[in-house]
């Protein structure tokens, strides 16, 4: 079978990933997909099985670091386009392990725009898109936005890799003509996320009735938006966008956490039939995360003007998808959260 693109998605079995994955196997059958992932603990196949048998799907398992596996990988499928995701995606787990976040970061972006750039050589519409994040920015006080002109200015091992990573997508781009598209969005949520993210730990917490650990004040303010909203801006601006721009994405949704933490009580004990706000008890004040930053907060009119994107899914809306979701996916919970993630856990909470 013949395809009209091939485009290699890296990261596909994460959160967001999958998402994306699957939004391009159903939406363009004319696509090849192949996904690109390690399966790290964040990794996990059965999110995908809706597609997996697709006839336009491949999966391939393999890690960007290494450089020969993913020269080799250029080489068989010739790819047309790049949309890159796979990261080391969490804050906390790059306070206490730096190194994996240098690594896959930095380190496998570079290795994958050196094998799209000897790949490319010479041939013309080809794109690598990169997925990256609003925390490059660093951290805003109670006002103002974040543009797409902000200063870069990182403060967590995490946002520092991924800004290093934007800055050498840009470079590839300015240096050898490399047609890149760069995004930086706000915080994700909803369906298929790691429940050691905020969102998905506290509904799980909820209805196992264990503390529900806000850091420091709890007046930390994030920018939430429904992943189907990310993957929508992700596919207009990979078509659409134009070669060597950055996009933010943002969900116009701000919110701080204990606010939203009340909410997803009210909403879990509503339909776990609890009386209303009881599970507002757990909350649970632990020591603040080292150098958290106060808030992010997207302004998006560049999307909007030039692509009219806008987020569809309200936080009211999305919390209460999501804390159904969760609810249904006893056994989703139980196998991504058993194994390494309880030592993990337990080894951050218990000390906090
Ligand atoms: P995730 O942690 O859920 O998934 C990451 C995926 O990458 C996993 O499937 C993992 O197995 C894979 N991976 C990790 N290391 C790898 C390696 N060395 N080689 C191959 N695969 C590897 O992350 P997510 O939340 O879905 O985020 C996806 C991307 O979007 C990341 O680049 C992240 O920085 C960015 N982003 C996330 C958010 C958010 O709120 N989650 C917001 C903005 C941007
Ligand atoms: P998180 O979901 O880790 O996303 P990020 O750090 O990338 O924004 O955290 C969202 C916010 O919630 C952040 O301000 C840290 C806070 N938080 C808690 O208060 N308690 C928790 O258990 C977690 C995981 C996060």
């Amino acid at each position: 079978m013949t395809f009209a693109k091939k485009i290699l998605i890296t990261g596909g079995a994460g959160f967001i990933g999958s998402h994306l994955v699957q939004h391009f196997v159903k939406k363009y059958p004319s696509y090849q997909i192949i996904n690109l992932d390690k399966l790290t603990y964040a990794g996990n196949l059965e999110n995908l099985k809706e597609i997996e048998n697709a006839p336009n799907y491949k999966f391939a398992k393999g890690d960007i670091t290494d450089e020969s596996f993913i020269q080799e990988l250029f080489d068989v499928h010739q790819f047309d386009g790049v949309i890159h995701l796979a990261a080391e995606s969490h804050v906390d787990r790059s306070i206490s392990d730096p190194m994996s976040f240098i690594m896959t970061n930095i380190v496998g972006t570079v290795n994958l725009l050196n094998a799209a750039r000897k790949n490319w050589e010479g041939e013309a519409g080809k794109l690598f898109y990169h997925v990256s994040t609003d925390e490059v920015y660093g951290s805003l006080g109670a006002e103002g936005f974040f543009t797409e002109d902000t200063p870069y200015d990182p403060r967590s091992p995490y946002s520092a890799s991924k800004a290093s990573s934007d800055h050498l997508v840009r470079a590839y781009h300015h240096t050898y003509d490399m047609p890149i598209l760069v995004s930086n969005c706000s915080n994700n949520y909803g369906p298929f996320q790691f429940p050691e993210k905020l969102i998905p730990l506290v509904i799980n917490n909820i209805k196992e009735n264990k503390p529900l650990p806000i850091y420091g004040d709890g007046k930390y303010t994030r920018d939430w938006l429904w992943v189907g909203d990310h993957v929508e801006a992700i596919d207009l601006i990979y078509h659409k966008g134009n070669v060597g721009e950055t996009y933010n994405i943002g969900g116009n949704n701000e919110r701080m956490n204990l606010e939203l933490v009340h909410d997803l009580c009210d909403v879990v004990d509503e339909m776990l039939g609890r009386d209303a706000g009881s599970s507002r008890a757990l909350i649970h004040f632990v020591k603040d995360r080292p150098g958290h930053d106060r808030r992010y907060a997207i302004d998006a009119t560049k999307l909007k003007d030039e692509l009219q994107w806008e987020p569809s899914v309200g936080v009211k809306e999305g919390l209460r998808r999501t804390a159904k979701w969760y609810l249904d996916q006893s056994e989703w919970l139980e196998r991504v959260t058993s194994g390494t993630y309880r030592t993990y856990y337990e080894e951050q909470y218990s000390s906090r």
